[in-house]
This record gives structure tokens, sequence and C-alpha cells, in this order.
């Protein structure tokens, strides 16, 4: 049931705050991860893992490479992430000690299962399952699983799915840092950040209308440009399938670091530049990098920290978001993102929650 809102898209974007609450909720304390709350082999599963492979499709690949971000910074483990169509067609190596992370809304999607039952062949030392629905054949094949508390997603373009699933991970990133070495303080100083993500998220929504204007700019375009650095360039990527899924806008993402290195050659007054600037120490960069594309005539549309001092001029659109911690940042900024993909199909009259030629779960190749 939509409610009172217009579509299920919408509904589940303004769900956020309650279901990443429920999702942290019981997992941690005021100041700690509750490791024994992830399983009661976890803590066993954990100890010495020193490579973590990730493998996921679509939206939730992209919660995985935010999620490489947090395991190489906070745990110190190495980690890579392959979409799981790669992986399961190539000759892969499976270091030793690796955990097999997967990662999936609706646990049925065929190449994710076909690459955790391939790799178990290969050997691992267990297999941890990211997932929103309770007995799916992803939850039934892993050894450790963390539910994300989402509830149904109808929408196909997933939206609470995915901040559920970065919420998930960086509460499990804390689990393996600890047993890496992370010093208390900056696991309670995380922990801090992530109770007041669903007031934050809430903060972002009050936007909604100031994003619903922003997105007549983009009514009449046929192609976008985002741009992110760190662990917002996969905000970025997942800003830019959104666009593509549900407005039928060509939208490419890129490293802004990448930007010299041929997607410049694209920008003018047709092709709007999407950006994520939190406060981190790369903003001053990617202020350089706004700078590259203003002087091409490209119209600028930048989400920033409200302290991170980006101010609006002519071509740049500045929508100041509440200062969050930098760690929990790609969640914060995803939501605006959600928002102005919803508004742009508005716009231009498509169907929202089922976007042609696509199926919530791709349980085929
Ligand atoms: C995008 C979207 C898809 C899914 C992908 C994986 O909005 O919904 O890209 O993320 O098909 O699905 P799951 O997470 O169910 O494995």
């Amino acid at each position: 049931d939509k409610g009172e809102y217009r579509h299920f898209m919408l509904k589940e974007i303004y769900e956020q705050p309650k279901v990443i609450k429920a999702t942290m909720e019981g997992r941690i304390t005021d100041s700690r991860v509750l490791e024994q709350a992830l399983g009661t082999e976890a803590a066993n599963l954990l100890e010495d893992v020193n490579h973590v492979q990730i493998i996921a499709c679509g939206t939730s690949y992209h919660a995985g490479m935010v999620a490489r971000y947090w395991i190489e910074e906070l745990a110190g483990v190495a980690c890579s992430v392959e979409v799981a169509s790669e992986f399961r067609y190539r000759k892969h190596v499976i270091q030793r000690d690796t955990l097999f992370l997967c990662i999936s809304q609706s646990g049925e999607t065929a190449d994710t299962l076909a690459a955790l039952r391939q790799a178990k062949q290969a050997g691992f030392r267990a297999a941890l399952a990211i997932c929103n629905v309770p007995g799916s054949s992803l939850v039934r094949e892993s050894d450790l699983v963390i539910m994300t508390q989402a509830g149904p997603e109808i929408g196909v373009a997933s939206t609470k799915a995915f901040t559920t699933q970065l919420t998930a991970l960086l509460i499990f990133t804390l689990a393996l840092a600890r047993h890496n070495g992370l010093d208390e303080q900056r696991e309670a100083d995380i922990v801090k950040a992530i109770h007041q993500l669903p007031g934050q998220v809430d903060q972002v929504l009050a936007l909604d209308g100031d994003i619903a204007e922003m997105s007549k700019a983009f009514m009449d375009k046929n192609h976008s440009l985002f741009l992110g650095r760190g662990s917002q360039f996969p905000v970025a990527l997942e800003g830019a399938l959104k666009l593509k899924e549900i407005s039928y806008i060509h939208a490419e993402a890129y490293p802004a670091g990448e930007l010299k290195h041929g997607p410049l050659a694209l920008v003018d007054s047709e092709m709007p530049v999407v950006t994520v600037a939190p406060n981190n120490d790369l903003v001053e960069k990617l202020k350089s990098n706004l700078e590259e594309v203003r002087a091409r005539g490209g119209e600028l549309f930048v989400f920033a920290d409200q302290s991170a001092d980006v101010r609006p001029e002519e071509h740049i659109h500045v929508m100041q978001l509440p200062s969050v911690h930098e760690i929990t940042a790609p969640i914060v900024y995803t939501v605006p993102l959600q928002l102005l993909s919803y508004h742009v199909a508005v716009l231009k009259g498509t169907d929202v929650d089922q976007p042609r030629n696509l199926a919530k779960s791709v349980t085929v190749e």
C-alpha cells in the first residue's frame, strides 16, 4: 500500500530513517558494535580474515564499492569488489582466509548465487550474506547472515535496500576492524555517527521541495555526468544508475579525478554535471574539478556539506546538506540523488515504480 505517497519509490525513500534505525537496532550500543548480534559464530569466522571478496550486482554492487573503502580504511583488510556476472565467468584466485561477501536485496539474483556456489568449490574461509529477504537462497547458503531490515521493496529502483545495506556493511566493518586493531575511541566515534543517521536522513528529506525544483533543469536533457571522489564515487555511480533507470536520461558517473582524462570533452551547456562534495580532505580537489566544468559552460549541481564552503555562483547550483561524519557520508548523500532522479522521472511522466525493460529480481542470467 502506497499510503499517502504517489509512488512506492517515494514511500520507500521516505522510509529510510525508520529502516536504517531498524537495521542498526540490537547490533550496536551507544559506543560499540555487538559482535554476537551478527551471529554466534561471528567472532570465530572474522578472526584471521585477511581478504574480503565482495560480489553483487547493480545497486548492491555499489554498496559493495562503498564498503571497500570502509574495510580497507577501518579494518586494514584487503578488499576486492566485483560484479557477479564477471566474477563467475573468469578464472579467479581466491586467497587464503578470504571472507566471501555477497550483497543482495532479493537473495535470488542468479549471477550472485552462481558466483557463491562456484567460489565454494574454490574454497574460502566463510560466506557472509547481506540480504533483505529471510529464507532466500542466498541466506540459506551462507555461513553468516546480516539481514537488512528494509522491509519489502516494491519499486524496481532500489532505494531503502541500498542505504540499509550500507548500514549493515558499516556495522560489519567495525566488527571486522575490531579483530584488526581498531581502537575503541574510533569505534565509539563511528558508532555515534551511525546513531545520527536517521536524523540526518530526515534533514535531507526536508530538502525534497528544493530538489524537486532543481530537477526541472534535467527534464529536457539527454545526458548527464555524476562526479564523486573516494567513497562518494560509488554514490555518484548509484545516483547515475537511478537517473537512467527511471528517467531514461543517459547518466555516467566518473571519479572526479578522471574528468580530464576524457569525459571533460563531453561537457557543454547541454550536459548537467552533478557532484557530491562532503567536507573531507578531497573537497579542495573537487572544487578545482568544478571550475574545469564551469569553464566549459557546464551547468553544475553540487550537493555539499554546509561547512565545505562551496558557494553558489552563475551556473553553480548548490544544495547544502547537514554536516556529517566522513565515514557515514555516503549513506546521507545517496538520499538527495534518489530524490533528484525521482522528481525528474515524475516530470517526464515515466512509470517510476515499474521502469520499462526492468524486473525487480533478476533470477535468470
Ligand atoms: C537498481 C536495481 C538493480 C538491483 C540488482 C541486484 O535499482 O534494483 O540494479 O540492485 O538487480 O539485485 P539484488 O540486490 O536483489 O541482488
